[in-house]
């Protein structure tokens, strides 16, 4: 997969190099390059915002850095066009369904906006030739959409195939569909107890039956607790 993220602080995308995701550059399954918005602008002093017409709090990023971004990055001309991402509280539900979408496609162009956001014209110039899809962490403002980046881009990398050391474990996450849609039961590891507390007993017994089952109720119990809405109820 390749991955191009256009943003004003190319630095707050630098752990995109480390953890899991480093490793898949380090092994050429992932192509990752951070772009300034800034070598894009055409004026001494970089300008990437103006104020917004209509009046109203705050500053828009203006249209033609994002333009010739856009442009350098996926020549119109080009042999292939990305996707465009743009995170904002404005865009649709970021969820692990959005993730296994985005882990299918070849190029992922993500557009970090900050102040107000950009200029709407900006995401009808690019859906002239590229799918554009804007996308909400969740019902909070964010300052920008760079953490929304690291976020969606830690959950996209995760899927692609190799990435993961093994290959079960994202398939058996939470919210994923091989645990009908339920929070994942607790975990323990060793010792079996621990400063007085203990492991749940049936974990230690062996029975991969009973575990299954105790792990399966405490998913239900959990789910119910912390995401009724999961349930239906
Ligand atoms: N940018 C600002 N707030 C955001 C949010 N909630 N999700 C994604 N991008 C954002």
């Amino acid at each position: 997969m390749s991955v191009d993220v256009v943003t004003i602080f190319p630095e707050y995308l630098a752990p995109l190099r480390s953890s899991l995701l480093g490793k898949a550059i380090e092994r050429g399954q992932v192509r990752v390059d951070v772009h300034d918005l800034r070598t894009w602008t055409g004026d001494p002093h970089r300008t990437v915002d103006d104020t917004p017409y209509g009046g109203g709090p705050g500053m828009v990023m203006l249209p033609e850095p994002w333009g010739r971004a856009l442009d350098a990055i996926a020549p119109p001309d080009g042999p292939g066009q990305p996707r465009l991402v743009v995170p904002s509280p404005a865009g649709r539900r970021f969820s692990q369904s959005v993730a296994e979408e985005l882990a299918g496609e070849p190029w992922l162009l993500f557009g970090c906006g900050r102040y107000e956001g950009i200029d709407a014209r900006v995401l009808d110039y690019a859906g002239q030739r590229m799918v554009v899809d804007e996308i909400s962490l969740g019902d909070y403002v964010l300052c920008g959409g760079e953490v929304a980046v690291l976020a969606i881009l830690e959950a996209v990398a995760r899927l692609i195939p190799g990435v993961l050391g093994n290959a079960l474990s994202a398939s058996e996450d939470s919210f994923s569909p091989a645990v009908d849609g339920l929070l994942e039961a607790p975990a323990y590891t060793k010792p079996a107890v621990w400063r007085g507390l203990e492991v749940p007993e049936v974990l230690l017994s062996g029975h991969h039956g009973n575990i299954a089952r105790w792990r399966r109720e405490e998913s239900v119990r959990r789910t119910r607790a912390r995401r009724p809405d999961l349930l239906g109820d």
